[in-house]
């Protein structure tokens, strides 16, 4: 990969995707067997997060320490951007940082990209507004892959809130990228135009959408970026579209169940699935650092061997 930034699925082709994947793979075995793999030894990485995060910040933060990196974590709310600093300066001050990674989240769409276009160092987008979330498309992919031996012909069902999701966007692209086919499920109002152009089937019946699923992956309610009523009240949003035991016993006999997190127990899922035998939902998170060191490491030495 010679690529300076890593800004959405829809920028990498398969080639890319299955790179660092195959990164990824080795990433996780020393992950697991706790090796140390100072491929960042001496190169500095900085996270800044205009919106709260659990899994994504840590997780970029731990993969950039267990490759070596010095990190910092620029937040938000305690920097000059309160004073009104702008995203294009605070950039400029990480680069006469001498900052070689920058890992951003944003809630404008496209602020990852003015952010890469505007720094000399090397920027992942880690969540741009409605727009894309590369990193949790491709540990999705790779938790797939872990569990079927090939994704092509999978049926991946995303249920929820598809409209305010760069979730579903980056894994509608990046499963279709490896041959399984995507379908999204929501209502009508909170169902956004384009998906057919990524490459999903849209469907509203939650009940026929999940016959024959390989892999179900519900999507919480962005109440956040709601800016009027979607539904009537969540009692019966749950009731059509909440992935339940009874739903999901319409799945292939395989079917595994994935949610990007953070969960909302018994609304979007039941707390009986999201803790069940067939939830991977801990294994994805384990699955991030991995694939987050990979990122890391192919970006700053520009596909250089390991
Ligand atoms: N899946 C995900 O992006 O989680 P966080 O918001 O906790 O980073």
């Amino acid at each position: 990969m010679k690529r300076k930034d890593i800004l959405g699925i829809k920028d990498l082709g398969k080639s890319e995707i299955n790179e660092i994947l195959a990164v990824a793979k080795t990433m996780r075995e020393s992950l697991i067997a706790g090796e140390r793999v100072p491929y960042l030894h001496g190169k500095s990485v900085a996270t800044l997060f205009y919106e709260n995060s659990t899994r994504t910040r840590n997780s970029f933060e731990i993969a950039a320490k267990n490759l070596g990196a010095t990190t910092t974590s620029i937040s938000v709310a305690t920097s000059s951007v309160q004073k009104g600093e702008s995203l294009v300066d605070t950039g400029k001050t990480l680069d006469a940082l001498r900052t070689d990674i920058i890992i951003i989240r944003h809630p404008v769409g496209g602020s990852a990209r003015l952010l890469a276009e505007t720094v000399r160092a090397s920027v992942i987008n880690a969540g741009d507004g409605m727009s894309e979330h590369p990193s949790q498309a491709l540990l999705d992919v790779m938790t797939a892959q872990r569990h079927f031996e090939s994704l092509a012909g999978l049926k991946v069902v995303i249920v929820g809130d598809i409209k305010h999701s760069r979730v579903a966007r980056s894994d509608t692209l990046a499963f279709t990228a490896l041959g399984a086919q995507v379908t999204v499920c929501a209502p009508y109002t909170l169902m956004p135009v384009g998906m057919e152009e990524l490459g999903a089937t849209v469907e509203t019946d939650f009940d026929k959408a999940v016959v024959g699923a390989n892999i179900i992956m519900p999507l919480r309610l962005q109440r956040e970026r709601m800016d009027q009523a979607y539904f009537s009240t969540l009692e019966e949003y749950r009731e059509y579209y909440g992935v339940t035991e009874k739903r999901v016993r319409r799945a292939a006999d395989d079917a595994i169940v994935m949610h990007p997190a953070p969960i909302n127990r018994d609304a979007e899922i039941s707390g009986e699935i999201a803790d069940g035998g067939r939830s991977v939902i801990e294994e994805q998170v384990t699955n991030g650092v991995a694939v987050r060191m990979a990122m890391l490491q192919l970006l700053a030495n520009k596909g250089g061997e390991l």
